[in-house]
């Protein structure tokens, strides 16, 4: 290892340019150590870069989701002062912020609904929502709003069992409740993220209470289970927050990509065979998810740097993905290569409950890309990342599409 000073690490204030791409960034970093203090403001916070620790650190149960230095036991990773009621109601229902054994009874309830089988027989309504907004989509057109938002977003409102016509105000109430949890600044977030979190929670309510016996939808499975109302009303918000932006800015980034490589976009039209192997390397050079969080409850020492108890502990998946000791020539797209796990979807007891499903809708979702609108790949385009360092990729890709003859 080297020895260079570099500023202490933050996944906020970053430049648009750094956002953009940055990989660079970590590259410096994980190349003096693979862990590094944070300059964030409140607990200790320690950023960890290279592949092995990262695996080590979302392995090891000494590093939890929940802080134990909170009396009630609320999640510090998602700070949520005590006036925000609904908020913090909703989020402790959270899959993904709940420890063992809570942890473990949920996610084996809810497992059988994502299984392989439940989403292949999805597939056909995937891709037909997929055709359906890509044909709306002409002229000048952000493949964001019109497509890779609304598309996953659609999936959830089908899997839930909710009407597809609620899938923008849905979206727009996610968005608001995600931007508390993300290196977003400002205290209106928190406001902004109540507000959304009350709506959210009236309507999935109302939903619930509709329920009939005898319905196969998400929501009625999930009161059969049975799961308390708070629970499946907790569970349904964690879906549509995990489940939208994460695929929302993997097609788009796959787009983006995919216009870079065009040897690969021509390989990928010849051999749609190649698509769920595309999406797997696509994952791993780019993962719209680049950290998550985890807390330290016993000192431990993780790639040669101490971490006392209490730690607020970040793992750069983006940064691991892109680690040369696992992935050789990490900077480059290849298709070909060994499918080494990459940590797109995290690892350990919070591996991604939805990546069988996330998967199919990458796949379906880039075919009907790269066969349903023509000429998207040379149009002149426009693009702008979103202020965030978490849940990563272009808030706007704009094209100018070919008009057709
Ligand atoms: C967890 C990534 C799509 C539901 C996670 C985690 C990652 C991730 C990295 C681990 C979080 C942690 O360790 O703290 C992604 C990516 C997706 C995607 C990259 C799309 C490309 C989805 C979809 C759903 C979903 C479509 C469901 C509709 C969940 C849930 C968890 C989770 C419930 C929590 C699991 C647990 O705590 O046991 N996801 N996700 N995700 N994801 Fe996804």
């Amino acid at each position: 290892m080297r020895s260079v000073t570099l500023p202490r690490f933050s996944l906020q204030g970053w430049t648009a340019e750094d956002i953009s791409d940055p990989y660079p960034v970590y590259r410096r970093y994980r190349e003096v150590r693979s862990v590094h203090e944070g300059a964030d403001d409140g607990p200790p916070t320690f950023y960890v870069f290279g592949y092995e620790d990262v695996v080590k650190v979302l392995s090891d149960r000494n590093f939890g989701r929940v802080s134990r230095s909170t009396e009630d036991g609320v999640p510090l990773s998602l700070p949520v002062p005590p006036e925000f009621a609904a908020l913090r109601s909703v989020v402790e229902n959270w899959l993904v912020f709940l420890d063992p054994p809570e942890h473990t009874r949920l996610r084996s309830s809810l497992q059988k609904e994502f299984s392989a089988g439940v989403v292949t027989a999805l597939r056909p309504r995937i891709a037909r929502i997929a055709q359906e907004l890509l044909s709306r989509l002409a002229g000048r057109a952000d493949l964001v709003s019109g497509f890779a938002a609304p598309f996953p977003i659609m999936v959830i409102c089908e899997l839930l069992g909710v009407p597809a016509q609620d899938h923008q105000r849905l979206r727009d109430l996610a968005v608001a409740l995600q931007g508390a949890s993300t290196t977003r600044t400002g205290e209106s977030r928190h406001i902004d993220a109540e507000g959304a979190a009350r709506e959210l929670t009236d309507y999935f309510r109302d939903q619930a209470q509709r329920r009939q016996p005898g319905e196969h939808d998400l929501i009625a499975l999930m009161l059969g289970i049975p799961l308390s109302t708070e629970r499946v009303v907790g569970t349904c918000v964690h879906l549509l927050t995990a489940g939208h932006e994460t695929t929302t800015n993997s097609l788009a980034k796959a787009a983006l990509i995919l216009r870079g490589h065009p040897d690969l976009l021509a390989d990928l039209r010849d051999y749609p065979d190649l698509v769920p192997t595309a999406v797997e390397e696509l994952l791993r050079y780019d993962p719209p998810v680049q950290a998550v969080t985890r807390w330290a409850r016993q000192d431990a020492v993780v790639g040669g740097t101490t971490i006392p108890a209490g730690s607020r502990v970040i793992a750069l998946l983006g940064s691991a993905n892109r680690d040369p000791a696992r992935f050789p020539r990490p900077d480059a797209v290849d298709v070909h290569r060994p499918a080494d796990r990459h940590l797109g979807f995290g690892i350990g007891i919070h591996y991604c409950l939805g990546a069988t499903l996330a998967r199919a809708e990458l796949e379906i979702g880039l075919r009907a890309l790269l066969d349903g609108l023509p000429g998207w790949e040379k149009a002149p385009h426009q693009v702008e990342y979103a202020d965030d360092m978490v849940f990563h990729g272009p808030a706007r890709l704009v094209l100018d599409l070919p008009t057709s003859p």
